[in-house]
């Protein structure tokens, strides 16, 4: 949602927040702009990509060693020129870039109005740019105490970047709500939505916590304060990210690149951690709450999208395996509903990329009641990762793709290795079969592995469904989170409407939408209810539905019924869905190719979700 970047020290600022911009541009990707210092506050800001904005750019004055620049995802006010940031105040002298949301925007506003302010734009960024300008103007104090006073006004979320024409040397950064991180060089300071944009040069960061302003000047220490005036003393951490994970390496799409890494994320997700030989499981992040988990009475699962998806999993697996009760709530419900939650009920909150608004808000709401809150993140450092009380990071690596793939199977081997963590520690699986478990979830990434040699069978099938209209997933049990899965992976990047649905509930509704052209995905693995989907498979082929399944490997039955079938190999039943999902990823990805969709900056959508 919007990413932010600004740079201060002795190189040309333009190419360093053009090249950051396009590392965050997963983060939003309507409009863009730019600021430089250089005497004035040149600002060059236009509706569409960061490539649109370099062409805008072209024979203008680019110069100076001190600038920010956005990248933006609408939410007051359409993508155009006028609403791109930064904006600017009245005489110019100021410029602010944010990313959140000022909730009490339309109050400011007509207060400024009232004292005679005129806005160009319909964003509620606009008014911290004039409302930072009044105070300066009637106080007569520093840029950083103005901005301060400033954050006492606003409710809402935010991180922000002010420039100010008379202080050519100074950035003043603030965040609540929405992640920023200050990158510490040996004679330059840059500021970010995240790391990516700053690795290349440093790996020396500050993590900014909410309602901290930081004042960074040229050839000077970093100050911090919080917004109730507490100085603060930064907290330089090292930041291990390399440049590569962050690159396509080759292809075409980091989707692509990231559904093909998927047999090393898992296996770094698993390692140090998955101790086959020693028939042991370490979550080393979550130990000081393993005997909670144990006594849990009740686990609730809070997320959003595919990491809800992953948390479905888990529910299935932690109520089979450990035999503890589940519920599984999408965040943005779950915060406003008023839940019933206990002191000893244990909220596990997964998000790849640690910052979704309304996941934070439900951690938030959960401590208030007294509840542990585990964290299962892939962003080291993110807002959540710090905001629980423990946590398990992913180790999938950054995933830059708005689809998120890798990440996905990474929070289901979480999810597995404690519920078996918990079911072995519980005996609620005998020694033998637990042994077991642990060897073939070690199997798992080299079936993952198996499955990418399928991707030319895999964009066969795509290019005789590229055009389909609509489409059906269906899964039972392990395989229904699988399902809803491939459902979003399909819609959020071909634009192709995709439901996924409980096989035997298509009986009861979804029947009606199957003619001759619908395409019906059925996980059809030998499983526990591999008769039972037969029986449904039948009932879409009776109504002369397509059906692509994916089935184990040498399945025979299903092969005589399905249109296609996609072989995965064997596998305990619930390990399939670290399996089964990724041919699944592959088919969306090559459909929406063909369909000429931007697969990795889907229309209207962004990579954090940091608005609710
Ligand atoms: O970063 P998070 O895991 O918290 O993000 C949650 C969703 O926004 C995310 O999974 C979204 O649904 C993806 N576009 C799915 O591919």
């Amino acid at each position: 949602m919007c990413g932010i970047i600004a740079y201060v020290g002795p190189r040309q600022a333009y190419p360093v927040l053009i090249k950051g911009l396009h590392r965050l541009e997963y983060r939003g990707y309507d409009s863009a702009g730019i600021c430089l210092m250089n005497k004035n506050l040149n600002i060059y800001k236009c509706k569409g990509k960061v490539s649109d904005l370099e062409k805008h750019v072209k024979g203008e004055d680019i110069g100076g060693t001190l600038g920010m620049a956005h990248t933006r995802w609408a939410t007051h006010g359409e993508p155009n020129e006028v609403n791109a940031h930064p904006h600017f105040s009245q005489d110019k002298s100021l410029a602010v870039i944010h990313n959140g949301i000022i909730e009490n925007y339309a109050t400011l506003r007509s207060e400024l109005k009232n004292r005679g302010y005129k806005f160009v734009s319909d964003t509620d960024t606009e008014v911290l740019a004039h409302l930072i300008y009044d105070i300066l103007k009637h106080e007569k104090v520093k840029l950083e105490e103005a901005v301060r006073i400033a954050l006492n006004h606003v409710i809402g979320a935010y991180a922000i970047v002010v420039l100010s024409k008379d202080n050519p040397d100074k950035i003043v950064a603030a965040r609540k709500g929405s992640p920023m991180v200050i990158g510490v060089g040996e004679d330059e300071y840059f500021v970010a939505s995240d790391a990516t944009p700053i690795i290349e040069y440093t790996n020396n960061v500050i993590f900014m916590n909410d309602e901290e302003i930081a004042v960074i000047e040229r050839d000077r220490p970093i100050q911090i304060r919080t917004v109730r005036n507490q100085k603060k003393t930064p907290y330089v951490q090292k930041m291990e990210m390399s440049l590569t994970a962050i690159e396509k390496g080759g292809f075409d799409h980091f989707m692509l690149k990231e559904i093909y890494e998927q047999p090393r994320s898992l296996r770094d997700s698993m390692r140090g951690r998955l101790l086959v030989n020693q028939g042991v499981i370490n979550l080393g992040g979550i130990k000081e709450y393993e005997q909670k988990l144990l006594n849990a009475k009740r686990i609730i699962i809070t997320a959003c999208g595919t990491s809800w998806h992953a948390g479905l999993v888990g529910e299935y697996l932690i109520e089979d395996l450990a035999r503890i009760p589940v519920e599984v709530e999408y965040s943005s419900e779950f915060r406003y509903r008023n839940p019933i939650l206990y002191e000893d009920d244990i909220i596990i909150a997964i998000s790849q990329s640690g910052e979704t608004a309304d996941t934070l808000a439900a951690i938030e709401l959960a401590k208030s009641k007294g509840a542990t809150v585990l964290g299962i993140c892939n962003v080291v450092g993110s807002s959540i990762a710090r905001a629980t009380h423990a946590g398990v990071y992913t180790h999938a690596g950054p995933e830059i793709g708005v689809a998120s793939t890798k990440a996905f199977t990474a929070q289901v081997a979480i999810l597995t290795m404690m519920a078996l963590k918990i079911a072995g520690s519980k005996g609620t699986i005998p020694r033998s079969k637990f042994q077991r478990y642990l060897t073939e979830l070690e199997a798992i990434p080299d079936k993952v592995e198996k499955i990418l040699t399928l991707d030319d069978q895999i964009k066969e099938i795509a290019e005789i469904y590229k055009d389909v209209k609509n489409s059906i997933y269906l899964g039972r049990g392990y395989n229904l989170p699988v399902a809803y899965e491939g459902a979003l992976k399909l819609k959020e990047i071909s634009y192709i409407h995709a439901e996924g649905y409980p096989a035997a509930e298509m009986k009861h509704g979804p029947i009606a939408l199957i003619d001759e052209q619908m395409p019906v995905v059925v996980i059809a693995t030998k499983n526990g209810t591999y008769d039972k989907v037969i029986s449904n498979i039948m009932e879409v082929k009776a109504r002369h539905g397509k059906i692509i399944a994916v089935v184990t490997e040498g399945d025979e039955q299903v092969r005589a019924l399905a249109d296609h079938c996609i072989e995965i190999p064997e596998t305990e039943d619930f390990l399939v869905p670290l399996i089964a999902t990724v041919p699944l990823q592959l088919l969306s990805y090559h459909i929406a190719v063909m369909r000429h969709c931007n697969v990795d900056q889907p229309r209207n959508l962004a990579k954090s979700v940091t608005v609710e």
